[in-house]
């Protein structure tokens, strides 16, 4: 599988395969007017909210916010990652996916990173096989009550206590790049971990990205771990994901907890659900990894002040990542214990029960927020609402927001105002609700919105011969970025556009004016989006007019200011 999928070939695929066939494959579609809709297959309803548009190529679903193209919807619906899904995608229409030439740069780096696998993996087996013929390691794995079949599934070893066990054996390059050895000049090395339980953390395909390696005694660091390198970014990754899918690959609920012990006791046990952050906090990138695998997460902690702050830290990347159907869960530990002391003194029912208990997100998050306030007084029951509104709004449109929304209301007491415009009380809240209802409205919108899900109109503003000098508008970064993509690629449609944008910074707001529903027809565009153009350069070179004009009567205007002005005047 070497090789880059290029860019080129996933806009052909985008335009060779139809939405609406690929989407009606997997959730069979009716058509009303322009859209077809269906029952949103990402969260429950009664009545249909999903729709997918033929013309723009993209799915929307009016209940939960899920969004996307065919590449996207793949991704959601069969839990893919994006190559994955381009593969998948690929085999719908029938075709291969083309990888990029391996002449040219990428060639080596691909090639040397199928060389950094073959070393972890042949420096785990040897660990592996430290382990069996020695006994100092076995000893401390037995007396923290690890039999031999966990000790086999998660590949347990043990790294001798020498400096060179693998520096002595494997090209001492590839260690260095892996890190399992530290360079010390002139091309030498000496190994990174010594005396060590090793602990390897495998992708889900399997293959060995870095390692954990624990001292057998008090020493410290307690735990090592492999630096960042080309295989492995701790903020993506998860340890025991391989072992629990091997046993698993739909799990109803994944438990995330803190420590590589933790999860290898509980499956020792038989609890098969948990995985470990490595050391870090959760991290957005973890929270979409583990949601592909499983709706449900419950995050464990330990009762004391830490582990109460960690449950929080790790709680607000997730508001973002609960889209409807997915659920998450915490639950505290009682104090001193870890998962791995807990399951063994109270036994794996008991344990299974406190994960059932977990408290839910939304308990644990007004619990939390409303900490330190005394809700009888009214001053106190605002704050809470102030403190509480923009966790809310991170929360993907849905029914899951609105009951989070509606609980605020309730335990806030400020019923008889929709707790997000209350003005008297919430200005900032306010103020981003009402930029964003004046920016729906606005010609800017209209005419970005228009441009994007129609990328031919480029020509006509190409035609304009526009000169941006000076003018200015809400959104005119994005315009003209849009803008220039578009001349730069010639996408052949808006999901192809889409596309593009996948991982920029400006993704969110492209998709958002994507789904913009604009409602006019297929006759107009040109006419309409001509219109919103002319009224919004105008409205641009009266916000950039009046800027200079009042520079001017405050301070001076520079040369080019200056030029700016008589060329703005004129154009009038
Ligand atoms: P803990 O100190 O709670 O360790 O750290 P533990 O998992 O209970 O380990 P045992 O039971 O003493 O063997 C939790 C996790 O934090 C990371 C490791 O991932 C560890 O599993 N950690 C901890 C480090 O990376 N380095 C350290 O020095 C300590
Ligand atoms: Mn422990």
């Amino acid at each position: 599988m070497a090789g880059r999928i290029s860019r080129q070939f996933i806009d052909e695929l985008l335009v060779r395969v139809d939405i609406v066939d690929l989407i009606d494959s997997h959730v069979p579609l009716k058509k009303t007017g322009a859209n077809y809709v269906a029952r949103c297959p990402f969260h429950t309803e009664k009545t249909p909210s999903f729709s997918v548009n033929r013309k723009k190529q993209f799915f929307h679903c009016f209940g939960c916010g899920a969004s996307g193209n065919a590449i996207g919807f793949l991704m959601d619906f069969s839990h893919l990652n994006f190559v994955e899904a381009v593969e998948n995608l690929a085999a719908f229409a029938g075709i291969d996916v083309p990888r990029e030439s391996l002449n040219h740069k990428t060639a080596p780096q691909k090639e040397n990173l199928n060389d950094l696998y073959a070393v972890m993996r042949q420096a785990a087996a040897f660990y592996v096989e430290q382990l069996r013929s020695g006994i100092k390691a076995i000893d401390y794995l037995s007396a923290r009550g690890l039999e031999s079949e966990v000790i086999r599934d998660f590949m347990l070893g043990y790294a001798p206590d020498k400096w060179d066990a693998l520096a002595g054996q494997f090209n001492q390059k590839l260690l260095i790049e892996t890190g399992l050895a530290i360079s010390k000049g002139g091309g030498n090395a000496y190994d990174r971990f010594r005396d060590r339980i090793m602990f390897p953390i495998r992708d889900k395909r399997a293959r060995i990205v870095g390692f954990g390696g624990r001292v057998l005694d008090n020493s410290l660091p307690k735990y090592l771990n492999s630096p960042e390198t080309a295989l492995f970014h701790k903020g993506r990754e998860v340890y025991g994901l391989y072992e629990l899918l091997e046993k698993n690959p739909k799990p109803e609920r994944i438990l995330v907890v803190e420590g590589y012990m933790d999860v290898i006791a509980l499956a020792q046990f038989g609890i098969h659900y948990a995985v470990a952050t490595l050391g870090t906090t959760v991290s957005p990138a973890h929270l979409d990894l583990l949601f592909r695998f499983s709706s449900e997460l419950v995050f464990c902690f330990d009762g004391d002040k830490a582990g109460q702050e960690a449950a929080w830290r790790a709680m607000e990347p997730a508001f973002s990542r609960l889209r409807d159907g997915r659920k998450l869960g915490i639950m505290l530990l009682p104090q001193n214990y870890d998962p791995d002391s807990l399951v063994r003194e109270e036994g794996v029912d008991r344990f299974n029960e406190r994960v059932q208990a977990a408290k839910t997100l939304s308990d644990y998050f007004f619990q939390h927020v409303s900490e330190a306030l005394n809700l009888s007084r009214m001053e106190e029951r605002v704050q809470l609402a102030i403190k509480a509104g923009p966790y809310l709004e991170k929360i993907p449109a849905g029914m899951f927001r609105e009951a989070m929304q509606a609980r605020l209301k309730e335990i806030s007491g400020l019923t008889r105002l929709d707790v997000s415009k209350n003005k008297a009380t919430l200005r900032t809240l306010q103020g981003q609700r009402q930029r964003q209802e004046k920016g729906r409205l606005s010609s800017s919108r209209v005419a970005i919105a228009l441009l994007l899900q129609n990328p031919e109109l480029a020509k006509i503003v190409e035609q304009k011969e526009i000169d941006w000098r000076g003018l200015e508008f809400s959104g005119i970064d994005l315009f003209k970025n849009i803008l220039q993509v578009i001349l730069d690629n010639r996408p052949a449609n808006a999901a192809v556009l889409v596309e593009i944008y996948r991982g920029s910074a400006e993704e969110k707001s492209v998709k958002a004016l994507a789904l913009l529903e604009l409602m006019v027809p297929d006759d107009k565009i040109a006419a309409v989006f001509c219109d919103a153009l002319d009224r919004l350069l105008a409205q641009a070179r009266s916000i950039g007019l009046d800027r200079l004009l009042v520079k001017e009567k405050t301070s001076r205007l520079d040369r080019q200011e200056k030029e700016l002005l008589r060329k703005l005047l004129s154009n009038k």
